[in-house]
């Protein structure tokens, strides 16, 4: 029988945002919380989450620690992209088809939202008393820490702005991309793994898997920015262009990413084939799906 990743999805994602909508909390000062409500609930793929969960279930992890991990990575992504928005960066007025952080409640807000969320995701990590092992929520907050600061997302956001207008080679390019997205997405599998005690072709498995879907996830942004439509995207399409962003469309063209995006669904597929893994259906449905998505 196939594997139906929708099936297979609907029981998690109803979790996830169950769990966001309880930890994130509505009376926080000053109008914070709604700001940060709004900046995670009501859309979003939720890969990240779905990610993690995955992850774990492959390794047989704590499924408890899984869910806290996926909503911990999930607002440190809500809260990259408040700050992505911002007009300091990419000026953008349209996210998951609403009005951006900032639009809605203002520039100091939505900076604060973002630090807000910033810290949540951290706390969320390391609970009292849920049977989470200590050891486990440090490796967590390790994994995490790392692919959000300056190794991983900020970092390449850095690089993502002093690159406007110049052009990369294909080493910087990848090498933005896996720090600006790819690292959050392989952080998504590596604490999923984290939940459970993986042996170790298993964990090299899963960070081949890791690296390959997080930068594929990021070309095919590229991509849909020069493809899709803003109704289908929920943001603005056509903005990486007309800021005069290094993307792989612009450094390969369309047809040259898109098969490198193909390139690195199969490099996903192969390093989960090593992995030793007895089910790894939903880890290869959610990598297809990175690729074949449309929005
Ligand atoms: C968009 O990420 C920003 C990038 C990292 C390219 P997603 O496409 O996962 O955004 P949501 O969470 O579904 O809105
Ligand atoms: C964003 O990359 C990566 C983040 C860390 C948020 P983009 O700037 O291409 O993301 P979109 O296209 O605005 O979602
Ligand atoms: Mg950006
Ligand atoms: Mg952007
Ligand atoms: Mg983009």
């Amino acid at each position: 029988m196939t594997f139906d990743l929708r099936a297979w999805s609907a029981r998690r994602l109803a979790e996830v945002e169950d769990a966001l909508s309880a930890w994130v909390p509505a009376d926080a000062p000053a109008g914070l919380g709604h700001a940060m409500r709004y900046a995670v609930l009501d859309g979003g793929k939720r890969l990240r989450p779905l990610l993690v969960v995955a992850a774990c279930e492959s390794v047989g992890g704590h499924q408890g620690a899984a869910l806290r991990a996926g909503c911990s990575v999930e607002l440190i992504h809500a809260y990259s992209l408040v700050h992505d928005d911002m007009p300091c960066m990419d000026d953008d007025i349209l996210r998951r088809g609403k009005p951006t952080v900032h639009v809605q409640f203002g520039e100091a807000s939505a900076l604060l939202a973002g630090d807000a969320l910033q810290a949540l995701a951290f706390e969320l990590l390391t609970p009292v008393d849920q049977g989470i092992p200590d050891a486990t929520q440090a490796r967590l907050c390790r994994l995490l820490a790392r692919a959000a600061g300056h190794d991983g997302m900020a970092g390449g956001q850095a690089v993502d702005l002093a690159a406007v207008g110049h052009a990369l080679t294909e080493d910087e390019l990848r090498r933005m991309h896996s720090l600006k997205t790819g690292a959050l997405l392989h952080a998504s599998v590596m604490m999923g793994a984290a939940c459970g005690e993986p042996a170790s072709a298993a964990l090299k498995g899963l960070d081949g898997y890791g690296r390959a879907l997080g930068l594929a996830f990021q070309v095919v942004d590229d991509i849909l920015d020069v493809t899709a439509d803003s109704a289908t995207l929920g943001k603005t399409p056509g903005k990486d262009a007309a800021q005069a962003k290094p993307t792989y469309v612009s450094l390969l063209g369309l047809d040259r990413a898109r098969s490198h995006a193909a390139e690195l669904l199969e490099q996903a597929r192969a390093a989960l084939a090593t992995s030793g893994l007895a089910d790894t259906r939903a880890l290869l449905g959610l990598a297809e799906m990175v690729v074949h998505r449309d929005n």
